[in-house]
């Protein structure tokens, strides 16, 4: 059995020697790190190198192939549906394909999950606890809108809302600035900061965006063909040897990649998708 690097009560969240496979493809490569209580850590790397199946893991809405994930101390990796409920509770997520429900208003979303865990009977209580988060985002007085009516940014205030609305204790945030213009971008980033400072949650926030990164990370990790690459603060992440690294921040092409191009037809060892390039 591998050697055990870190151990559950390192962090809020551990992941231990997590390796994640489809089929023949590795994803996870046998990942090892705790994740502090009240810091933002952000997961960086180009698209398709795993960031996506690493945070799921962190909330099990995916499994590990080898490896376990616990949650203050609890292994959660293992635990069916009905024990990880409440558990879910605990966490808010901002996910890149969770958009809002475009059939319900901003009230109906972000009442949305606690209905899902909680049988309503106080109305009042809910019309005050939606106001209190919509304004925590900026979003007080949109409560009858249909998200077709609102912009990009204000859309995800109100995802970021919904997160929130359980009050909870870790936030998963994926790509929450993708696809928004610099300006949008960096309201987000502030709300995350803002959200962080305010609520004392746990941040894990996944990006490609570097300027995201800096400005909200408190630590930095970076994987590259299923493992963590790199691993601390912005300015260690500035100064990192390592050329992927520097080509990664820098958004320059690798070499490998320029010869594949050349070539033409060949396969990337990572996938770029049109929406790096948004
Ligand atoms: N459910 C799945 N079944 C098979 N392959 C998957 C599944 N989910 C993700 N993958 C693959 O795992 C790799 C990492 O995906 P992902 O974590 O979404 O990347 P990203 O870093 O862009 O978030 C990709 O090659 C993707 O195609
Ligand atoms: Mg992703």
């Amino acid at each position: 059995m591998a050697r055990k690097t870190v151990q559950p009560e390192d962090g809020v969240l551990v992941v231990q020697n997590l390796t994640k496979r489809y089929n023949s493809l590795l994803v996870l490569d046998n990942i090892s790190l705790a994740i502090t209580e009240g810091k933002t850590t952000v997961i960086i790397g180009p698209s398709g190198c795993g960031k996506t199946v690493f945070m799921k893991h962190l909330i099990a809405l995916e499994r590990p192939s080898e490896g376990s994930v616990y949650f203050k101390g609890q292994q959660i990796d293992d635990l069916d549906e009905r024990r990880l409920a409440p558990i879910r509770t605990k966490y808010g997520f901002c996910f890149q394909m969770g958009a809002l429900f475009d059939s319900l208003t901003v009230y109906e979303n972000v009442t949305f999950p606690v209905r899902q865990h909680y049988k309503i009977t106080d109305y009042k209580t809910l019309d005050e606890l939606v106001k209190q988060k919509l304004a925590l985002v900026g979003m007080d007085g949109f409560q009858n809108y249909h998200p077709a009516s609102l912009s990009g940014g204000q859309k995800k205030r109100v995802a970021l809302a919904r997160a929130i609305a359980l009050n909870p204790e870790i936030i998963l945030y994926d790509e929450p600035t993708t696809g928004l213009d610099p300006i949008t971008s960096d309201i987000i980033n502030e709300l995350i900061l803002k959200l962080q400072k305010e609520l004392a949650v746990t941040s894990i926030v996944v990006t490609h965006d570097m300027r995201s990164a800096y400005k909200v990370g408190d630590r930095i990790i970076m994987l590259h063909k299923g493992r963590v690459i790199a691993d601390g603060d912005a300015d260690y992440i500035r100064n990192h040897p390592n050329d992927i690294v520097q080509q990664f921040i820098h958004g320059r092409v690798g070499e490998a990649e320029l010869a594949a191009l050349r070539l033409g037809g060949t396969r990337f060892e990572t996938q770029f998708t049109p929406e790096d390039f948004e």
